[in-house]
């Protein structure tokens, strides 16, 4: 965390006060259908988090039991010691032997409005196809694959092929640039990548392929590019490195026998932004994982056989992974998939699709609810929503306003809403309520799951008075936990292990009231929040930094409407260069292109210098109120000279 924070800056907020009890309809036939049974599970999960998650394991298919639950020596952990299972066994072939065979595992809808439904029986094809497409172009147990795909059903198909066969999968999201998905693939050295000639995104085709190529050229380690055709865009194809899909899969066997793979094999890497300007690769296994992100699915989510369930996330995302891929799909769900982007062609998309496909669950993020409340109840109310019996949030908190609206004009004011907290790092959903059983006050995520002990401390890990701001921390280890940064150990230790002693810190500050009822006052490192993405304050700052015309920049985030924070920069220029509207509008492409779109500054500030501590680190916390066009408040003597502050103070004025 920033140096320049203390516990004194975290502040805490005046919250909303009402409390929303489960619906008693949806009480009634809960999994978990009282704050009493809660308690219960609460309690076994205190008692021995290992039998608790025990437990839940046994749910899953494993090919040789585990001798131990767990092996922990500080950071390091290992869970279902010496355990086989494969995730795609557990996704798949275990539903075909019963009544979900013929189920539909994936009903997708692309953009342009076609649709296509993918039952377990025909994605288990499709997946063994692709595993042994994959094999033929050389990849082997423990290869890196990185896929660059839109929302169709095959990112599904590319990743469970990976962990058929015992591959690492890493998916960029999408949005990414050329360049950040090079910097990706190199830092893993991926040997194959798996992309589209296109995908849709707002009536238009993001052309996938085209960045493959260009970041391809500075990575030495890939050896095949497999390029499926979705959007029929003409792309280049180089011939000995690139492959259709179509034709890979036209050739290949539909038999592939699933690896037994240990509990601890590698699942998939995921990039994600830290307090430094270099992503980090979270590593995520198999047992573990599978076992926490499943048994949340089915409780969080209360899942049902008969449920249709959406969860918006993009698979370039956590979210994506945990919970529209591996949980659902190891729960025998019906997962609905949207390939593209939320209010195209209209801002009643969404609602269209939810009544079209009768989905009754609905798991989204704060910004586009906040998007969706701005465009006016009437997109939602001209449609039949009855569908829905459970709505969720997930990425950021979520302001009270918006959560009512949620609960009211989606949820018709019957279905529960859970806020789920949890990070790219945790793999699974951590802090919710559990819908039958808790009740739930807005803009907050309620309590710690069973088996999970979460705590708000102050820097020596001691838990702070209710009311009082702190860390957010896990004092213990949890199965779906991050097991490393790829390729970089120490940091793994320094980052999440090191800065409250024994315990993972999570970056998160927050507070709990007096019931014990958790609310996150937000990123406490320099790491910010943007419609639920997040973004590192140094990577924006770098890319900024690499344009010509500019000696410094400090990045910060700004309160934002929709978009929860949006990107402010301040901007130093170099000798000779003058500040223009051009320029700012070049240094907001440029921003885009090297980062991707999610980054482009809302805001740039031009300014003769940046206001510093003695030490010369940049004082973000001062800019932040700067930003936010608000007064400076605390301390700052540390601060090189004071004339900065005041210039820029009066900019924002002129
Ligand atoms: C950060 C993790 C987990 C999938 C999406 C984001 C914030 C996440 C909530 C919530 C308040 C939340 C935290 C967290 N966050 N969920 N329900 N309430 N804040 O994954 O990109 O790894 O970001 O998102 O700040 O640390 P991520």
């Amino acid at each position: 965390m920033a140096p320049e924070e203390n516990e004194a800056s975290i502040s805490v907020l005046l919250k909303e006060k009402r409390s929303y009890p489960p619906p008693k309809a949806f009480a009634k036939s809960a999994r978990v259908s009282s704050a009493a049974a809660r308690g219960r599970l609460q309690a076994r999960g205190r008692k021995s988090p290992e039998k608790f998650w025990e437990q839940a394991a046994r749910e899953l298919v494993w090919s040789k039991p585990w001798r131990r639950t767990l092996d922990w020596k500080a950071p390091r952990a290992r869970w279902f010691v010496a355990g086989r299972l494969n995730a795609s066994v557990n996704c798949l072939d275990r539903h075909l032997s019963g009544p979900r065979r013929n189920k539909a595992a994936i009903v997708w809808e692309g953009e342009p409005g076609e649709t296509r439904t993918l039952t377990y029986l025909q994605l288990h094809r499709e997946v063994c196809l692709f595993a042994n497409a994959l094999k033929g172009l050389g990849v082997v147990k423990g290869d890196r694959v990185a896929v660059y795909l839109p929302m169709i059903p095959e990112a599904a198909v590319a990743m469970l092929a990976c962990a058929r066969i015992g591959a690492v999968h890493s998916v960029v999201f999408g949005g990414f640039s050329a360049e950040s998905l090079r910097d990706r693939i190199n830092d893993q050295g991926a040997k194959v990548v798996v992309t589209a000639d296109g995908g849709w995104r707002k009536g238009a085709v993001v052309r996938l392929k085209d960045a493959v190529d260009e970041a391809a050229k500075s990575c030495p380690s890939v050896t095949a590019v497999v390029v499926l055709k979705r959007t029929n865009t003409e792309v280049t194809i180089h011939e000995g490195r690139d492959h259709w899909w179509h034709r890979l899969t036209a050739k290949a066997s539909a038999d592939c026998p699933a690896e037994p793979l240990d509990s601890e094999h590698p699942l998939f890497i995921l990039y994600t932004s830290g307090s430094t300007g270099k992503p980090k690769g979270i590593l995520h296994t198999t047992g573990g994982y599978l076992v926490q992100t499943a048994w949340t699915t089915k409780n969080v989510f209360d899942l049902r056989e008969e449920d249709v369930y959406w969860c918006t996330a993009d698979v370039g995302w956590v979210t994506g992974h945990s919970y529209v891929v591996y949980g659902p799909l190891a729960c025998g769900a019906t997962v609905l998939m949207y390939e593209g982007a939320p209010m195209h062609p209209r801002p009643d998309r969404f609602w269209d699709i939810v009544e079209r496909h009768r989905v009754s669950i609905l798991y989204t993020a704060p910004t586009a609810i906040r998007a969706f409340m701005k465009a006016g109840d009437e997109h939602a109310r001209a449609h039949d929503l009855s569908s829905l019996r459970l709505l969720g949030t997930v990425g950021e908190p979520i302001n009270p306003e918006a959560w009512r609206w949620y609960r009211e004009v989606i949820g018709g004011g019957r279905c529960p809403i859970v806020d789920t907290w949890w990070q790219t790092e945790t793999g699974a959903i951590l802090i919710s309520p559990l819908p039958g059983a808790t009740a739930a006050k807005p803009g907050s995520a309620t309590l710690p799951l069973p088996g999970v002990d979460a705590e708000v401390v102050d820097r020596a890990g001691r838990p702070v008075p209710p009311g009082a701001g702190g860390y957010l921390v896990v004092r213990r280890p949890w199965p779906a936990m991050l097991r490393t940064v790829w390729g970089d150990e120490e940091r793994y230790k320094s980052q999440y292990w090191s800065q409250i002693p024994g315990m993972y810190f999570t970056g998160d500050g927050a507070r709990r009231d007096k019931d014990g009822y958790f609310w996150i006052l937000g990123r406490i490192d320099d790491v910010l929040n943007v419609a639920g993405h997040r973004l590192s304050t140094m990577e924006i700052e770098s890319a900024l930094v690499g344009h010509p015309a500019v000696a410094e920049a400090a990045a910060v985030g700004r309160p934002d409407e929709l978009l929860g924070q949006a990107v402010a920069v301040f901007v130093t220029l170099k000798g000779g260069r003058a500040p223009s509207p051009e320029l700012k509008e070049e240094l907001r492409e440029h921003v885009a292109r090297a980062i991707g779109p999610i980054a482009r500054p809302s805001e740039i500030r031009f300014s003769d210098a940046l206001p510093k501590t003695r030490s010369g680190k940049i004082m973000r916390r001062l800019l932040r109120e700067v930003a936010a066009g608000r007064a400076i408040q605390g301390d700052v003597t540390t601060l090189e000279d004071l004339s900065v502050l005041a210039r820029l103070q009066q900019d924002e004025e002129s």
